[in-house]
């Protein structure tokens, strides 16, 4: 009806569309995610993490053989983003569930394993039935959602909201950066105060609090991803390489595009691509080369010489400053963004990607909030 209509326009304020709405107000869902959590000592130094959901689980989770993520989606991307610090600073295994997979396998959960699921909408029939199967199987399901009283909030034994307001666009955006940095706290909770993490603890909690900046900061690269937008909109097909901390952000760049711009597009493990990928390789397909400055940095530069000895089209993501050393020659076009601590890089690497999606979508002439085939959260198996 009209007045549906008005009413939508108002709430997308000076926004053309929720997930344009979405991905710009990041800053502030970020900080409303952390508000409360980061708790500051006397000398103004934060001292700790506080998850008040979990506090009376950590003992059981930092001994638990196992942390299982478990997702779908966006949901499962973030929490891959998440894995290599959750690894490091609580020397738990941590392994990967596709919800849809580990019900289909009837996969291994133990009554030893933290199994966590992680879900924007709270409703989504695998993840659900994933912890229905964990519940049975005697596991400590922890719940990571946006939705307050939604059925995985409910059914787990505990577990953390993203608080990032209500997410309308069927792309996730804002819900996948608060997820990366709650997993981040998460991390930080279970990993206590061991000297050994001292170091990397403070790094990641300063970074942290200056990320709401960081992501100001890189969200200023609209204009630039439109004019790329301009440049890819008559593609068949994107690749997007990552490693590390930023294998995810390839997976979800690449799920960003081909969800709404409705183009081709894969994410790829940068590791792999002797492996398969490298043939596609020629002076025509465009390629995402995700190369910031991190303990894969160098790995990086390499695969990019490799590419560019195929003459592969490239569009590296690079640290500010790095642009000249990343690029192995004029044709290959360069997105330089912050840098920040290496486990919250993820939440900045993605946003030229989403933007870059948004502008792609638009051009195209296709639906940005609503795309065919897709709803916004999968009840039904
Ligand atoms: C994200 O852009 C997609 N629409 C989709 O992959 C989504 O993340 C997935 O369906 C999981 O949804 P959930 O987080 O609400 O469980």
């Amino acid at each position: 009806s009209v007045l549906e209509m008005e009413v939508q326009q108002i709430n997308k304020g000076k926004y053309e569309h929720y997930m344009q709405k979405e991905i710009h107000e990041q800053p502030e869902s970020l900080t409303t995610t952390m508000r409360g959590r980061l708790i500051r000592g006397g000398s103004h130094k934060v001292k700790t993490v506080l998850l008040g959901g979990l506090k009376d689980h950590l003992k059981t989770i930092r001994r638990s053989r196992r942390i299982v993520f478990i997702g779908c989606g966006t949901s499962y991307n973030a929490a891959l983003a998440a894995r290599p610090i959750l690894e490091e600073l609580s020397g738990v295994p941590v392994t990967m569930e596709v919800a849809s997979d580990l019900l289909d396998r009837q996969g291994p959960i133990y009554r030893e394993d933290t199994a966590v699921f992680v879900s924007q909408s709270g409703e989504t029939a695998d993840t659900l039935l994933a912890l229905e199967y964990a519940l049975e199987n005697g596991a400590l399901c922890v719940g990571i959602t946006n939705t307050v009283g939604s059925a995985i909030a409910r059914h787990t034994h505990c577990g953390v909201h993203i608080n990032a307001g209500a997410e309308i666009g069927v792309a996730s955006t804002k819900a996948y950066t608060s997820q990366i940095v709650v997993m981040a706290m998460l991390a930080l909770a279970i990993g206590g105060d061991t000297i050994s993490n001292e170091a990397k603890r403070e790094a990641t909690i300063d970074g942290l609090i200056d990320l709401p900046n960081k992501v100001r900061e890189v969200l200023q690269l609209d204009q630039e991803m439109k004019d790329l937008a301009k440049l890819l909109i008559a593609e068949q097909s994107l690749l997007v390489f990552g490693r590390g901390y930023n294998y995810a952000t390839a997976l979800e760049g690449a799920l960003k595009v081909k969800e709404v711009a409705l183009m081709h597009s894969e994410g790829i493990l940068a590791g792999e691509m002797k492996h398969g990928p490298l043939a596609l390789v020629d002076e025509n397909l465009p390629i995402v080369v995700i190369a910031t400055r991190d303990a894969c940095f160098s790995k990086q530069q390499s695969v990019i010489q490799q590419l560019h000895a195929r003459k592969g089209r490239l569009i590296v993501m690079c640290s500010k400053g790095d642009a000249a050393a990343v690029s192995p020659g004029e044709s290959c076009r360069a997105i330089e963004v912050p840098q920040v601590e290496d486990c919250l890089q993820p939440v900045v690497n993605i946003i030229p990607l989403q933007l870059l999606a948004y502008h792609l979508t638009v051009l195209r002439g296709f639906n940005v909030d609503q795309p065919r085939n897709l709803a916004k959260s999968v009840t039904t198996q």
